[in-house]
């Protein structure tokens, strides 16, 4: 072995050897006017409890903000704080309870959001629309902007869920400021409620007006993607450069899943957070306007922070000190509801990671791999039924992690309610019924995936120019190394990169004997059958039959049962 490479495996295991907190990490880029934002939390408020990487609670995050706020302002720098909504289904916390967000809600809004938006996931069930308005409307009064999302009163008004903008003035430096709220062009939602596409949005009355204002920077907060390929926010943005030739425009994006960064022009750009509080957004931009010309990477600056401690606690350079008063209740909080929910109820145990898409389909520690040869498997059938089951690959939420397996995990990884139904059709149909479903000329409208596969970015394997080295890389933690509009640099944490691979549409369990042609059940979601019916006629199979019932055992049941009984 060389000396050098002996000198720097020396290094790596100095630098490393040491607590979670020596894995190197990027500063943050502190500017005339800072932004933190979430997307797309979806309950995670406990933090990920089998998951170091992520594992900061609600609690830790409202102290990390806190202190945050008092760096800008002892910088004489503005902070606001942004969520970009969806914050029900897919965890415990959320979603154990009838409605949904009952317990978890409270104590979202316990964070002291400056600027806040609605998601999809608000706007399926009434429920959720009326607990919005009511908890979380209610609750941040003006700072909710909803500009194209109507709720429907008791009197029968429709009324805007929020604010339809806001005009305002920043604490420190005074930079007025004009806001809007936009969800992306969403059609399922409840008929209490009501989306107008953002598109037509802009050319109403009330937005014309609103562009009348004397405006220093034009925050959008959206739950929307703010990828080149989703065009609604580019829409608006060539709308609004009509009247703002040179105003500054933020984007906050959210719904795909995915931490993001695009440049729109040289004086706009747009963040997206991510998923489910792996990660905690942060962007700053440089006002000055006194040279239009300042390049898009000296004004704005963009950072995935980890949702962990270890992170927060660097980036605001305290230690002991970190914990806030209203950070520790709500902490305490959180422990409490827990308790109250029974969420961490022992079921089982899982011995080795399983995930949805960071191996390839066939690997023994994919997800799918085990619901296909193991637990669909476990789906009750007569004696000598003849069966394929199908399931749509979205319905799995996440991955499963090593560690205890409890009522929690269940929400966490298979949330859905969803009963099965099927239909018997001759053997030589039923085993093509998958891949037809999974032909790549196969577009569905109805996302049989789960919402970042349909926004994978390009990876790059090779070692990037800011990871030092060969041995050090294999001691970093495994996590996101982001692509974005500025390069990969922006993570906060030097990660060992995960790769998506691509999954199907949808995976299959075959249970069938031998080679002759009779009859077979096909079992799959009630959910998805317009999608097989879809595939039964590709495959020239027409049939008067409507799905059957076939049983009301959700997948998280089968999960459960199976992680109680086995040793996985
Ligand atoms: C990052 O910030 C720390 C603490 O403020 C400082 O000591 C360090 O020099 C900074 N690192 C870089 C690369 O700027
Ligand atoms: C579903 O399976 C049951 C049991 O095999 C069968 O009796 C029923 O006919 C099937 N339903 C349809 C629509 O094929
Ligand atoms: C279905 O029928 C059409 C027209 O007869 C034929 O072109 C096609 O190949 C058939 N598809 C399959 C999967 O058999
Ligand atoms: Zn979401
Ligand atoms: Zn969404």
């Amino acid at each position: 072995m060389h000396t050098l490479s002996i000198m720097l495996l020396i290094l790596a295991v100095v630098l490393f050897s040491g607590c979670y907190a020596s894995f190197p990490h990027r500063n943050l880029t502190w500017n005339d006017i800072n932004f933190v934002h979430t997307t797309d939390t979806h309950g995670w408020y406990s933090g990920h409890i089998n998951q170091p990487l992520y594992h900061a609670n609600w609690g830790d995050f409202i102290s990390f903000t806190t202190h945050l706020r008092r760096i800008a302002h002892s910088r004489n720098q503005d902070l606001l704080l942004i969520d970009s909504g969806d914050r029900h289904d897919g965890n415990g916390l959320s979603d154990i309870t009838s409605p949904n967000g009952l317990k978890s809600t409270p104590i979202f809004i316990k964070q002291d959001y400056d600027l806040l938006t609605i998601g999809n996931h608000e706007l399926y069930l009434w429920e959720n629309s009326k607990q919005e308005y009511e908890t979380v409307v209610n609750h941040f009064q003006d700072k909710y902007v909803c500009s194209n999302v109507d709720i429907r009163l008791d009197n029968g008004l429709f009324v805007p869920l929020g604010l339809k903008y806001k005009y305002f003035t920043t604490p420190i430096r005074g930079i007025r400021v004009l806001a809007f709220g936009f969800l992306f062009d969403f059609k399922r939602f409840n008929s209490g409620t009501r989306v107008t596409p953002m598109a037509e949005t802009i050319h109403e009355p009330w937005f014309q007006e609103a562009l009348k204002h004397e405006v220093d920077l034009i925050i959008i907060v959206g739950h929307t993607p703010i990828s080149h390929n989703w065009g609604e926010f580019y829409q608006v943005h060539q709308y609004l450069r009509q009247f703002f030739p040179d105003t500054i425009i933020q984007y906050f994006g959210g719904h795909s899943h995915i931490r993001d960064f695009t440049v729109f022009d040289s004086l706009s750009t747009g963040l997206q957070s991510g998923r489910y509080c792996e990660t905690v957004g942060w962007t700053s931009v440089n006002l000055d306007k006194a040279d239009l010309n300042l390049p898009v990477r000296q004004r704005f600056s963009r950072s995935y922070i980890d949702f962990n401690t270890d992170s927060f606690k660097y980036h605001t350079n305290l230690d002991k000190e970190f914990d806030t008063a209203k950070g520790k209740l709500v902490s305490k909080l959180i422990r409490e509801t827990r308790k109250e929910l029974k969420l961490d109820t022992l079921i089982g145990y899982v011995k080795t990671n399983y995930y949805v898409d960071y191996v390839p389909i066939d690997h023994p520690k994919s997800i799918f791999n085990l619901l296909a040869l193991k637990i669909l498997k476990t789906l009750p059938k007569s004696k000598h039924e003849e069966r394929i089951t199908i399931i749509n690959t979205g319905s799995i939420r996440y991955d499963l992690y090593k560690g205890p397996y409890t009522i929690d995990s269940k929400f966490i990884v298979s949330p859905f309610e969803n009963i099965w139904v099927n239909i018997t059709v001759p053997k030589s149909v039923a085993t093509k019924v998958a891949a037809k479903l999974n032909d790549a000329d196969y577009i569905s409208a109805s996302r049989l995936k789960p919402p970042h596969q349909y926004d994978l970015q390009v990876q790059d394997l090779s070692t990037s120019p800011h990871q030092a080295h060969f041995d050090m890389q294999e001691k970093l933690p495994k996590g996101y190394v982001t692509h974005d509009d500025f390069g990969a640099d922006g993570d906060d944490t030097l990660h060992r990169a995960v790769v998506n691979f691509p999954v199907p549409n949808v995976i299959q369990s075959v249970e069938i004997n031998d080679e002759v042609d009779s009859p077979v059940n096909l079992v799959f979601y009630s959910f998805i059958t317009p999608n097989i019916i879809w595939a039964l006629k590709e495959l020239n199979f027409s049939t008067e039959q409507v799905p059957t019932p076939y049983s009301d055992i959700y997948l998280g049941t089968l999960l459960n049962e199976f992680v109680a009984n086995n040793k996985i």
